[in-house]
C-alpha cells in the first residue's frame, strides 16, 4: 500500500489557486483505497517566514476547516498538525546530524535570500536568513520521512526539497540500517496553475488570488476583475489566451470546456464569460461555503479533528522513532 503525504504552511488564507492545485487533487485520491493519506498543516513551517502569532494561529484554523468543509474523510486519511506530533522535531535533530551543510548551502530557499543581500549591497550575505530558513529542508525532510511517504504531491518548487530529503533518507539508511523509503515527488501535470486576476500563477506573493470562501457577491466582484483584452462583444476571443477561460477549464467538465470554446469563436461578450465562471465557481462551492462557516464558529470541531489525527499519525511515529532512536544508538541503559 504506498503512502502519499503532502503539508500546507499555514502563514495565509487558501485561495482558489490552492484549492484546485493542491486540495482538491488530495482530497480526491485519498479516496482511493489502496492509499494512505497524511495530510497536515505545517505550522513549523510557518515560523520560519511568519513572525505573526495571531495569522499563524487563524492561517491555521481556515486551512484545517478548508480541508474539512470540502469534504476531507479524516476517518481514512490522517490529518493532522505538524506541531502536534513532536517526533517530528526529534526526528529533524537525526536527520540534521546526518546532513552535510554544503547540501543546505545549495537550497533554493537559501540561495535566494543571499542573492537578493548581495544586489542590495548588504554587507553581510547572510542577512536576514534563520538557521529555520537554512535547515528548512531537513524539517521537510522529517515530515515525509517520520511516515515513510513513498508520494509526495508538491508544486514544482518543492522539487528540490525531495532530491534533499531522499539524499538525507540514502545517507541515514547507509549508516543505520535500510528504514526509510524514498520519497517520490508527485508533480501532477493534469492539475492546473490556476492564474490569478493579474494572469501571472495564483499565488499569496503576487497579491493576485481570489480568496476560496468569498461570500457570493464579493467572488463575483472578484471573478469580475480578472485582467481581459478590450475585445468587444462580438468579436471573436482566442480561448487560448484567456485567464477567464484558463480557469474556467480548472472547473467544468470536457463537454462545458467545448461549449465555452464555442461560445468565444462566437463572440461572448467577457461580462457573460465571467458571469458563467463565476456561476460554475459558485456552484461548486456553495455547499462546502456553508460548511465551511459553521465550523469557522465551532472551533472545537476543528480542534477535535485534528487531536484526532495527531493520535493516529503518533501510532504510527512514536514507535517508528523509537525504533530509529535505537538505530542511531540512543536505548535504553542494559
Ligand atoms: N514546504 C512546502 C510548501 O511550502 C510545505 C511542506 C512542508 C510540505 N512540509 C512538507 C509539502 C512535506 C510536502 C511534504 O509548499
Amino acid at each position: 500500500m504506498s503512502t502519499v503525504l503532502t503539508g500546507i504552511t499555514t502563514t495565509g488564507s487558501p485561495h482558489l489557486g490552492n484549492y484546485v492545485g493542491a486540495i482538491k487533487p488530495a482530497i480526491i485520491s485519498s479516496q482511493e483505497t489502496d492509499m494512505k493519506s497524511y495530510f497536515f498543516l505545517a505550522d513549523h513551517h510557518a515560523l520560519i517566514k511568519c513572525w505573526e502569532p495571531d495569522r499563524i494561529a487563524q492561517s491555521t484554523k481556515e486551512i484545517a476547516a478548508t480541508w474539512l468543509a470540502l469534504g476531507l474523510d479524516t476517518d481514512r486519511a490522517v490529518f493532522y498538525r505538524q506541531s502536534d506530533v513532536p517526533e517530528i522535531p526529534e526526528l529533524t535533530w537525526l536527520l540534521t546530524c546526518m546532513t552535510s551543510k554544503g547540501l543546505m548551502n545549495r537550497s533554493h530557499a537559501y540561495k535566494a535570500q543571499v542573492q537578493e543581500n548581495t544586489e542590495q549591497g548588504e554587507d553581510d550575505p547572510d542577512k536576514g536568513v534563520t538557521m529555520g530558513l537554512f535547515s528548512y529542508p531537513v524539517l521537510m525532510s522529517a515530515d515525509i520521512l517520520m511516515f515513510n511517504a513513498s508520494q509526495v504531491p508538491v508544486g514544482k518548487d518543492q522539487t528540490q526539497h525531495l532530491e534533499m530529503a531522499r539524499d538525507i533518507a540514502a545517507r541515514f539508511n547507509h549508516h543505520f540500517g535500510e528504514h526509510f523509503v524514498m520519497p517520490q515527488t508527485v508533480v501532477n501535470d493534469n492539475v492546473a496553475v490556476l492564474p490569478g486576476l493579474d494572469g501571472r500563477k495564483m499565488s499569496k506573493s503576487y497579491n493576485n488570488t481570489i480568496p476560496l470562501w468569498l461570500p457570493e457577491k464579493q467572488l463575483r466582484k472578484h471573478i469580475m476583475k480578472i485582467k481581459t483584452n478590450s475585445l468587444e462583444p462580438g468579436e471573436p476571443k482566442d480561448p487560448n489566451d484567456s485567464f477567464v477561460f484558463d480557469i474556467y477549464k480548472a472547473f467544468a467538465t470536457e463537454q462545458q470546456v467545448n461549449e465555452m470554446k464555442a461560445e468565444f469563436v462566437n463572440g461572448i461578450a467577457w461580462g457573460t464569460a465571467k458571469q458563467m465562471l463565476f456561476e460554475m465557481i459558485n456552484t461548486e462551492l456553495q455547499e462546502a461555503r456553508e460548511k465551511y462557516q459553521e465550523l469557522m464558529s465551532n472551533p472545537d470541531i476543528i480542534e477535535a479533528e485534528l487531536q484526532k489525527g495527531a493520535v493516529k499519525a503518533r501510532a504510527y511515529a512514536t514507535p517508528f522513532l523509537a525504533k530509529l532512536k535505537a538505530a542511531v544508538g540512543i536505548r535504553p541503559i542494559k
